[in-house]
């Protein structure tokens, strides 16, 4: 095993625009993999995490991504050369405090050197020659999917089907997985519940995607952005609130709870908040039903910012609640989420806005600030590598092919 060079988009300083370089990825070292990253898709905390708690300059972002194992460091027997992955910024080690606990997905294992922007051992796999001189790189949430080739923890891949086009599929590795497990797996929402979801952008559809299938009887979404509303409708949403087209002297949580019932202390049984907001997250926290009803913070806030509601509110009975990657256990849940797009029961194409080369980073940023953008993925170049071009030939004419998932699964048989 050798260092390969390659093309990745990197992040020199605080807020700076993505810049396409060639950087260094050194082999996996024990208990390390380096993957051949074919596509990523980008996600609101690419662009909010460095800015808001930088680990340090420069960087390389991305962490929905799908790829193709290329090598693998002593020691690791959960993939092998040829698999394709998912890298996961929440790890899946089966056996600290969190994974046995079979409460909750935040595997600890790896936690303090990925916050820091390094492998588990405390160094970087990425470096980049300027000026005669190695300039080491840092990692991003454990998945840094923005280049060519990237190094992940083993306990950080979900070994996938092949038959996915990794081009699609990248996206369960944030987005679609956070809205659709918060229902499934941290809300476990009821069949005939009714549900409200704040902010209809992909992680909210993600949200309303997994409350029909729970087979929800009422799915109030709520934005400001009226363009949102017939996506949302084709997902499932029932009805729609936009707080600015309310009558004076309406908010919104009283517009979702008039929805429910004429009744003191009618609301929904589950509400979602994926904006990111806490005055959203307030109303969405008070809209609940009296006696049983539970809010679930996805979105993440501003720093510094805090949540509040008046002690009476949880006094009767609503309870807050919050999700990290949709409560999923990467290695143990992925695969399975990936069956499901490939038998056509959970859709993934249908959150992909824009495709665009990596080089197009930045654009893929832009997009997503003016809301025009559910997802955009941004495909790795891979001049004349043949295992790339085979897997893009066999998924309708390659990433950014009009195929659904079955023509994908049919086409790859
Ligand atoms: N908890 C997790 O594990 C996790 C994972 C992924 C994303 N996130 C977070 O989830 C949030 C949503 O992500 P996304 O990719 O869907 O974002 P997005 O920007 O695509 O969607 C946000 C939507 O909220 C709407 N909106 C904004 N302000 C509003 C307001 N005041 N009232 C009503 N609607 C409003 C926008 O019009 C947009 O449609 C972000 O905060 C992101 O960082 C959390
Ligand atoms: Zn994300
Ligand atoms: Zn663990």
């Amino acid at each position: 095993m050798s260092t390969i060079t390659c093309r990745a988009a990197v992040m020199w300083e605080n807020g700076a625009d993505l810049v396409m370089e060639d950087i260094q990825v050194e082999p996996p070292r024990a208990g390390e993999v380096r993957v051949k990253i074919l596509a990523s898709g980008v996600c609101h905390t690419d662009w909010s995490e460095p800015r808001n708690y930088p680990a340090g300059f420069p960087v390389i972002l991305g962490h929905e991504g799908g790829g193709i194992v290329e090598s693998v460091g002593e020691g690791v027997t959960n993939v092998e050369v040829g698999d394709h992955v998912i890298p996961l910024y929440i790890p899946e080690c089966r056996d600290c405090v969190y994974c046995l606990s079979q409460k909750s997905n935040l595997c600890g294992k790896i936690r303090v050197t990925q916050g820091k922007g390094l492998m588990p051992d405390g160094t970087s796999r990425f470096s980049i020659e300027k000026d005669g001189k190695k300039v080491p790189i840092l990692h991003f949430m454990g998945t840094s999917t923005f280049s060519e080739y990237t190094v992940c923890a083993a306990i950080s891949l979900a070994k996938i089907p092949k038959a996915a086009p990794l081009e699609k599929v990248c996206l369960l590795g944030c987005g679609i997985t956070t809205g659709y497990g918060a229902v499934m797996n941290t809300m476990k929402v009821e069949c005939g519940s009714t549900a409200c979801v704040f902010g209809l952008g992909g992680v909210g559809l993600a949200v309303i995607m997994g409350l029909k299938e729970a087979g929800c009887s009422k799915i109030i979404g709520v934005d400001l952005n009226p363009a949102k509303v017939p996506m949302a409708t084709e997902f499932g949403m029932t009805d729609f609130v936009n707080p600015k087209d309310l009558p004076e002297g309406v908010d919104t949580g009283a517009a979702i709870c008039a929805l429910i019932g004429d009744y003191a202390g009618a609301g929904v049984d589950y509400s979602f908040e994926c904006i990111g907001n806490v005055k959203t997250m307030r109303a969405a926290f008070e809209c609940v039903h009296k006696g049983w009803g539970q809010s679930c913070v996805i979105g993440v806030g501003p720093p510094g910012t805090e949540i509040s509601t008046r002690p009476f509110q949880v006094v009767i009975g609503k309870a807050w609640r919050g999700t990290a990657f949709g409560g999923t256990r990467g290695r143990t849940q992925l695969p399975k989420y990936v069956a499901k797009y490939l038998d056509g029961s959970l859709k993934v194409d249908e959150f992909v806005t824009f495709t665009l080369p990596i080089d197009e980073a930045n654009k893929a940023f832009h997009l997503m600030h003016e809301g025009k953008a559910l997802r955009s993925v941004v495909v790795h170049k891979h001049e004349g590598d043949e295992e790339v071009a085979a897997h893009r030939a066999a998924h309708s004419g390659g990433a950014g092919g009009s195929g659904t998932a079955k023509d994908n699964a049919a086409a790859a048989e």
